[in-house]
């Protein structure tokens, strides 16, 4: 069966989003955006690197009703760039969002939604409150990325190699109130809190939430890392594979917080989240989620309704 894969926005995380699919011939991808013409430049280009192999193409857009049929919908669009916290530009990001998915619901109302614009977590909220589809097929891809970045800092700081390293989740925003979670890591089957003293750990902790911060005094902006954990979830998804990751998505009452969006432990399958996973944090872990979460919170309840 052939699947549709629809990436709104072509600008540097979607078109790199876009390279990924079509170089490994996952299926075929539409790239729509407002500015027509860049969608379709850039399908051009990425359509010379499907693989003599594969069925699959790509096509560029500006049509919202080309979205019919879509399997799943990745949102990177953006009115504008952050320069010095992912919320600056939340209003007019709500906006944008709120009309995406009028447009999301019309178009394709079954599709599963991978959201990757910031500020994330208050972006995907706002998806699935507009749209009102399960809070299961609305996923907000970050804290994947913060925990590749995470796992990065510890293999720097102890000279060790990713591969040596488990469990190093990090949850909450994304944004400057992550939580990277040290209880659960362990470093060559050792507990890494045994291998590291308090100042190393706020140092590590601090790497990761100015990580961005960091690679934007030597690039642009970031969209590698971002496209390969968002391509992951996508090959899960058409796949059928079982990937376990944290994802932001709308809490019920999980991990003692609802009406919130915010980075937890989940599994995705071919539905979407197949299940919201419950893991053990220490106390300062729980308490600086509740305050992520609070953090988010107040940035939802901040929007003008
Ligand atoms: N989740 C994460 O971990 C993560 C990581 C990296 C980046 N991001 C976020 O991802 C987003 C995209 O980043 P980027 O670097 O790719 O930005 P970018 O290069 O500026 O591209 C944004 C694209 O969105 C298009 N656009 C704006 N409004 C649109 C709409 N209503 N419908 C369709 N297309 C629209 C723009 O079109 P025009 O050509 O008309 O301007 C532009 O091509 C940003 O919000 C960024 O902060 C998230």
């Amino acid at each position: 069966m052939v699947c549709l894969i629809s990436i709104i926005g072509s600008g540097r995380v979607g078109t790199a989003i876009a390279f990924l699919c079509v170089s490994n011939a996952l299926d075929d991808v539409l790239l729509l955006n407002r500015t027509k013409d860049k969608a379709i430049g850039e399908s051009l280009d990425i359509v010379n690197a499907i693989p003599s192999t594969s069925k699959f193409s790509i096509h560029g857009t500006d049509d919202y009703s080309k979205l019919a049929g879509s399997d799943i919908v990745v949102i990177t669009a953006s009115t504008g760039v952050y320069m010095k916290d992912r919320t600056e530009n939340m209003d007019s990001q709500v906006t944008m969002i709120k009309e995406i998915a009028e447009k999301i619901k019309h178009n394709c109302p079954s599709a599963i939604i991978l959201v990757i614009s910031n500020p994330l977590d208050v972006l995907t909220y706002f998806f699935q409150r507009e749209t009102k589809f399960s809070r299961f097929k609305v996923i907000g891809i970050a804290s994947s990325l913060d925990s590749s970045r995470f796992r990065y800092f510890i293999s720097e700081k102890l000279s060790v190699p990713q591969s040596s390293i488990s469990n190093a989740l990090v949850l909450g925003e994304h944004g400057d109130s992550l939580v990277p979670i040290f209880s659960g890591v362990s470093v060559g089957g050792k507990a890494i809190l045994s291998m590291i003293d308090n100042d190393e750990k706020d140092s590590l902790i601090s790497s990761v939430r100015n990580y961005w911060r960091k690679l934007r005094s030597y690039k642009s902006r970031s969209q590698f890392g971002i496209a390969k954990n968002a391509y992951d979830v996508i090959d899960a998804i058409i796949n059928s594979k079982e990937l376990s990751i944290p994802v932001s998505v709308v809490l019920e009452g999980e991990f003692g917080e609802k009406d919130v969006c915010i980075g937890v432990p989940v599994k995705i399958t071919s539905k979407g989240i197949a299940e919201i996973k419950d893991t053990k944090l220490d106390e300062s872990e729980r308490e600086s989620f509740k305050i992520s979460a609070q953090t988010i919170r107040n940035n939802i309840q901040s929007i003008v309704q």
